[in-house]
């Protein structure tokens, strides 16, 4: 079975081609990304239309250099996978539309994927795999949530950002210390430099039991530092991003540890954009093996948004017996579409564009 994975929920275009191999497992043989980044670096944010505009432009042809990477035609594809939500309504339609196009072209199935679960399952990418159930924490530049996962398709929220996700809140910081879009690895560069104890800020809801994340409160934290500081040099900067990254893993890593203590599992695997922050992954690596427990990530590559976790949450649902979409005539994307309750339920409060 050979899977062709499309993402377009935000700014990165990624393409991706999945096989099941003989022993039944998943096989990515190769994926390709075309990043707007730069495109959207001189608003520091996505610019929702700019980016379904070069959507557009790029998925095509980027669907025949990933075909041809991994050596293989059009017509060998059996299923395609699609983002079908959360994201960008605009982009998420682009990425919709020409998975439904080729699969009527082909005569093919398409499978909608909620985009978390293409974060989430993507560790099953990276050797060794983690195998279930296990703990997760899913942090991004959409969503910071802690999950109990049973199984691939059994996903149960223990706790969740209020306001803030953690990448929006690194996405924040950095517009306010000058390191432009996206924040994330930047700053997280910036406080290599940082001294230890010079600024400190405050972990928002780190104490009780709460399992939910607060951000927004760090961000005027840092607001209020850059505005007081009388020469805001590099190395003061760096002092701020420093506390900042500090608060942040310190809230990650304490509210994963409580939700893994309390879930009677000693596995965590930690994905989405922020998976990628070597001070998380230093600090998660410490407290895990205080816990003699086991501590996955995606591959380094994969941690941000890309179509070969979309390929692989496609061969997952159709492994698991659930239906492609209705033909193009009855496809849709859902903007916003909380993971755990399932498919087809939205919130009433949430639209669907079709
Ligand atoms: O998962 P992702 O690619 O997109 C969403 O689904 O949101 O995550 C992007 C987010 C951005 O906010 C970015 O700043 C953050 O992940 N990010 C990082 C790092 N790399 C990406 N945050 C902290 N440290 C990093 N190294
Ligand atoms: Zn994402």
């Amino acid at each position: 079975m050979l899977i062709l994975g499309i993402e377009t929920s935000c700014d990165e275009t990624g393409v991706a081609i999945l096989e099941e191999s003989a022993d039944g497992a998943p096989r990515l043989l190769a994926h390709r990304l075309h990043s707007q980044v730069e495109m959207h670096r001189d608003y520091g944010g996505v610019v929702p239309e700019l980016a379904s505009r070069d959507h557009i432009r790029r998925l095509l042809p980027l669907i025949d250099e990933t075909l041809e990477a991994g050596g293989r035609r059009l017509a060998q594809v059996d299923t395609i996978a699609v983002t079908r939500g959360p994201g960008l309504a605009g982009a998420l339609l682009v990425g919709a539309a020409v998975a439904h196009g080729l699969g009527f072209a082909l005569g093919r199935p398409v499978v909608g994927v909620h985009h978390l679960e293409g974060h989430l399952l993507s560790p099953l990418l990276a050797t060794p795999a983690p195998p279930f159930p296990f703990l997760a924490l899913l942090a991004s530049g959409g969503h910071t949530q802690l999950l109990h996962v049973e199984a691939a398709g059994a996903y149960t929220l223990l706790g969740e950002t209020l306001d803030d996700a953690a990448g929006e809140a690194f996405d924040k910081a950095g517009q306010l210390l000058g390191v432009g879009y996206p924040g994330g690895p930047a700053v997280s560069r910036l406080a290599d430099f940082g001294t230890p104890g010079a600024f400190r800020f405050p972990r928002p809801l780190i104490g009780g039991d709460s399992l939910d994340f607060s951000f927004s409160g760090l961000k005027t934290a840092v607001l209020t530092a850059v505005r007081a500081a009388t020469n805001l040099c590099e190395q003061v900067r760096a002092d701020i991003a420093l506390a900042f990254v500090d608060a942040v893993v310190d809230v990650l890593a304490t509210k994963a540890m409580r939700a893994l203590d309390r879930s009677g599992t000693r596995r965590l695997v930690v994905a989405g954009g922020v998976s990628a922050n070597k001070q998380l992954r230093t600090r998660l690596a410490a407290d895990i093996s205080k816990r003699r427990g086991e501590l996955f990530f995606p591959p380094l590559e994969l941690c941000t948004d890309n179509g070969a976790m979309i390929a692989l949450a496609g061969w997952s649902q159709l492994r698991r017996g659930e239906a492609p979409e209705p033909g193009p005539a009855g496809f849709s994307v859902r903007p916003r579409w909380p993971l755990s309750a399932g498919r087809d339920s939205p919130r009433a409060s949430e639209t669907e564009k079709s």
